[in-house]
């Protein structure tokens, strides 16, 4: 019989345990955040403070930090951009709180809702502009390159969005596009810069790009589920936003696909109006359509996605974490 290699993998890591095997470099990144975070004027360290001090998963930060560690890395550089994806991540959620009109996050009233949207937008410039001065320090081309690249293309996400706002004409391939620039890009750039830092091979800074590409997807459709799904309490977030703002996301596309034409003409006008006022209809409409069920399968596929690129790598205990932050992005209540 030809020898057949057996490539033995290891687990998965439950997210504990990857939380675990993250903690002394998040630790360390922690603590540059709060170093950097500040400024004299007031209301800035007020508002920041608030909205970091709130925590959040730091999902982020921790993949750059992992994908680093998986190619043998780690160091103050990657202590130092983990804190700048964080700090693009959260200039990202001052913003969209202030554009979504939301008022809950991380389980918190949001800025927005404490000091006003001018204060939210203005800290959210803070925090980018912050981010750039901590990455120029690296003094890296293609590290700036690359965070340059991510965040314009966040900010297109963002408009295109706009655009579909109230649209219930919105397609799943539209919706894919939107989430790929709002949030998928940045989970791809954390996963690409900890390989760059780790001074992996163009195909491997590939390959980490591309796990982290397909878990922001699955991320995204993951969060566009709870927001049908989930509690507020749990989520730290109000349930309801994403139809209050009129905004088609998987969910609601698959059940306007699926359903006979009166409750498509219920749907379209909920959409159209951003009417919160007609969630039990639009719950039975998702409900009957299955399509909780089927975004979760969407994301799920991601998710298999981002494991399958991983597969290019020599396996170890960063990297098992890695695959276990694949299954955590879909099976996360929060
Ligand atoms: C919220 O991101 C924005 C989305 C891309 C859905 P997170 O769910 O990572 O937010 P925090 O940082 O944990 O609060
Ligand atoms: C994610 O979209 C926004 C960003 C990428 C900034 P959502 O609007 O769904 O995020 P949440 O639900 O408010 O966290
Ligand atoms: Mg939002
Ligand atoms: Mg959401």
């Amino acid at each position: 019989m030809p020898d057949t290699p057996i490539i033995a993998q290891l687990p998965r890591l439950d997210l504990p345990a990857v939380q675990a095997l993250a903690a002394p470099e998040m630790a360390a990144m922690d603590a540059l955040i709060r170093r950097r975070l500040a400024s004299d004027v007031v209301l800035i360290n007020q508002v920041a403070e608030y909205i970091i001090g709130a925590g959040g998963k730091r999902l982020r930060p921790m993949l750059l930090l992992l994908a680093a560690g998986a190619l043998g890395h780690r160091g103050p550089d990657t202590h130092q951009l983990a804190a700048v994806v964080e700090f693009i991540h959260t200039a990202t959620l001052l913003h969209d709180d202030v554009v979504d009109e939301s008022d809950l996050r991380r389980g918190r009233s949001t800025a927005n809702a404490v000091w006003g949207n001018a204060a939210s937008v203005l800290v959210g410039d803070f925090l980018y502009s912050r981010s750039f001065q901590l990455m120029v320090e690296l003094d890296q081309l293609e590290v700036m390159r690359i965070l340059a690249d991510t965040t314009n293309t966040i900010a297109e996400g963002e408009v295109l969005q706009l655009l579909h706002v109230r649209n219930p004409n919105t397609d799943e391939a539209a919706y894919l596009r939107v989430i790929e620039r709002k949030t998928a890009v940045l989970f791809a750039a954390a996963t690409r810069l900890g390989a760059l830092l780790a001074g992996a091979d163009a195909s491997t800074c590939d390959a980490m790009h591309t796990y982290g590409l397909h878990l922001g997807y699955a991320f995204q459709i993951a969060d566009d589920v709870l927001d049908y799904a989930s509690d507020a309490v749990t989520l730290g977030k109000n349930l309801g936003d994403d139809l209050g703002e009129g905004k088609a996301t998987l969910p609601l596309i698959h059940a306007m696909q699926h359903s006979d034409a009166a409750t498509q003409t219920v749907l379209r006008e909920a959409i159209q109006h951003g009417d919160t006022a007609a969630m039990p209809q639009v719950l039975a409409a998702i409900e009957f359509c299955g399509s909780l069920d089927y975004s979760r399968a969407r994301a799920q596929q991601h998710a298999s996605d981002a494991e399958a690129a991983l597969s290019a790598l020599a396996d170890n205990e960063h990297v098992a974490a890695l695959r276990g932050l694949a299954s955590y992005a879909v099976s996360r209540d929060h």
